[in-house]
């Protein structure tokens, strides 16, 4: 059997994995996972229901019914892609996420995306629980300052609203929750290349995660 390369990118919040995985899956024509949608669809699906329990947050994340289309996102037929990033969105999101049967549900279709040519898989556990295999894992960081900063321009952008010094305590509280749950918390994978972003541009921090590549695979 061929081995597929896979190249793991996980770090918290804003710390640029998205733009960085997004871009480096482009320069080596890689398919590109973005598990963290993933989480943020379970949790719009379930914000239609009223009080689920853990094993219907399964059900549902197990019977997803997403599709992604380009950089679009569409739950059933409604276009989602907007809506999906919003911080409120993000917050309920690492809530399922804490749930071991809601990402136990999520496994087979996260390792669906690994066909060749190969794949970037973007998330917190991307190199330590789904692609354990992985030869290339990256682990981005920046201070929660740096971080709280990228995501306000994020938002702003897309024009929607958002407070800075909010920003900043939602950060640090997700990340508290990411890194201290029982079930695939935050944290580097053995082996990975710890990339503190704060003072990288993000062509910088793409070419650091090419070399890191070309200085790992087979
Ligand atoms: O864009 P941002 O990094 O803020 O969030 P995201 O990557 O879209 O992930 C949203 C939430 O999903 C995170 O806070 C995590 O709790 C959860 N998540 C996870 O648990 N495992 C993953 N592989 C990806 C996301």
């Amino acid at each position: 059997m061929k081995l597929i390369p896979v190249i793991t990118i996980d770090g918290p919040s804003a710390s640029g994995k998205g733009t960085v995985a997004a871009r480096v899956a482009a320069r080596l024509g890689f398919h590109y996972l973005d598990s963290g949608a993933l989480y943020r669809l379970v949790a719009l699906a379930a914000s239609k229901l009223e009080n689920p329990g853990e094993a219907q947050l399964a059900a549902l994340a197990q019977a997803l019914p997403a599709r992604f289309e380009g950089d679009r996102v569409f739950l059933e037929d409604r276009d989602v892609s907007d809506e999906l990033r919003s911080e409120s969105v993000g917050e309920a999101a690492s809530r399922v996420a804490a749930l071991g049967s809601v990402r136990e549900a999520l496994l087979a279709r996260q390792h669906a995306y690994c066909r060749s040519p190969g794949l970037v898989a973007d998330g917190r556990d991307m190199g330590t629980v789904v692609f354990p295999a992985a030869r290339t894992k990256v682990f981005l960081s920046a201070s929660p300052e740096a971080r709280a900063e990228r995501r306000y321009k994020q938002l702003m952008e897309k024009g929607l609203s958002a407070n800075l010094t909010a920003l900043v305590s939602e950060m640090r509280a997700r990340d508290e929750r990411d890194m201290h749950r029982p079930v695939a918390p935050l944290r580097p994978a053995p082996g990975a290349l710890l990339l503190d972003t704060t003072a990288l541009t993000i062509d910088e921090a793409v070419e650091a995660v090419l070399e890191h590549y070309r200085n790992t695979r087979l």
